[in-house]
């Protein structure tokens, strides 16, 4: 049985999907409705206080008792500040002249990693799963959130990050393939440009390990899903169908991007943020082709985020970040709930025609 398998015995959901964490996408409304839907819905907590991060909880619980995952950034912290490129110097200066944009912010660190104070809050609110992206956190975190029950999930993007995730206390692994939105979760040193596609990293990643994987990039569908468990997942995390949901709280610019977006026009970028990031491709993304070397991620949040703002004001696809994957073309305007019903109906309509 595809949907009470191990995966779903784990996390207590009625189907092995997960709606994935969202930064500046995911809403409370969101997560509560693909739980409610018998999926497991995710919080995307990684550039949130403390105080944000526990008001989206109790916003969680009021709409669901069901389980739900909290998800947060464990990338080292930035060392190199300084924009030394000349080339990224002056796209940004052409950027802001364009945006009217008067003045570009100090470089300076304002998204930090999962730390011991965040640490502290969560195991206070106890949500039955917390994922990682960039690895995990300290080890003494990790055996402290382990103490109070909490089920530790992490992105792996090779071989190698999916045995040091099970080494060091992932629960389940997420196998991310190069088809993913957002950012790409590499976290040991292998070159970032070297990301395999799903079809090789999901087989290798569970032959190599003994803990559930959880296939994630390029899964839209119930085909998707159906491809993903025959080689040999448990389950799945879809991102970009969901971004153009009812409860996703993206700007309508990003939504329609998606919509329009054939599947082949996605790109690779380290422009918004200094880490690599698949995105529907935009005039800003491509003018820094010829950029070298970006401060360390996540400075570059900081950097362009007047560019961001200015673009989505003027109503412009431009120069503000379109995270999305390569299935982007099949993306649909319709409701959390709705769209876990039919990736459901779908799976099992897949899973049928190929027995
Ligand atoms: C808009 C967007 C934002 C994302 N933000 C996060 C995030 O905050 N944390 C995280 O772990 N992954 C994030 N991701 C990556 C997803 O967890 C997941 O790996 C990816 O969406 C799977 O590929 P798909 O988009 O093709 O379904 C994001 C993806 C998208 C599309």
């Amino acid at each position: 049985m595809w949907n009470n398998n191990r995966l779903c015995k784990l996390l207590d959901i009625d189907h092995p999907i997960i709606q994935a964490p969202m930064a500046g996408t995911t809403s409370p409304e969101m997560v509560a409705a693909a739980s409610n839907a018998g999926a497991l819905g995710s919080l995307a907590s990684a550039f949130s206080t403390i105080e944000e991060c526990e008001a989206d909880i109790k916003a969680v619980k009021s709409l669901t008792n069901q389980a739900f995952n909290v998800n947060f950034f464990t990338h080292t912290p930035p060392e190199n500040f300084a924009i030394e490129d000349n080339n990224l110097a002056e796209n940004l200066a052409n950027w802001s002249e364009k945006l009217e944009v008067e003045q570009l912010p100090a470089i300076t660190e304002s998204n930090f990693p999962f730390d011991a104070k965040m640490c502290d809050a969560l195991c206070n609110n106890a949500p039955k799963v917390a994922s990682f992206h960039f690895g995990l956190p300290d080890q003494n975190l990790v055996r402290q959130m382990k103490e109070k029950g909490i089920l530790i999930l992490s992105s792996a993007t090779s071989v190698k990050e999916a045995v040091w995730l099970e080494e060091h206390g992932a629960d389940a692994i997420i196998a991310q393939g190069f088809e993913a939105g957002g950012h790409s979760g590499w976290f040991l040193p292998r070159g970032e440009d070297n990301l395999t596609g799903s079809m090789a990293l999901i087989p290798r990643i569970v032959d190599s390990v003994s803990l559930p994987v959880i296939a994630a990039g390029g899964i839209a569908d119930g085909r998707g899903i159906a491809a993903a468990l025959t080689l040999g997942a448990d389950g799945v995390q879809i991102g970009t169908a969901f971004v153009t949901t009812s409860e996703s709280v993206t700007s309508d610019i990003h939504k329609d991007a998606i919509m329009n977006a054939s599947g082949d026009d996605t790109m690779h970028t380290k422009a918004f943020s200094g880490r690599k990031a698949r995105t529907v491709s935009n005039a800003y993304a491509r003018s820094m082709s010829n950029v070298d070397t970006f401060p360390d991620f996540p400075l570059m949040n900081t950097v362009t985020a007047p560019i961001r703002k200015a673009s989505i004001e003027s109503n412009s696809p431009d120069a503000t970040a379109l995270w999305a994957g390569q299935a982007a073309g099949l993306n649909r305007r319709t409701s959390t709930e709705e769209l876990i019903f039919q990736l459901v109906n779908e799976t099992w309509h897949a899973l049928k025609i190929r027995n």
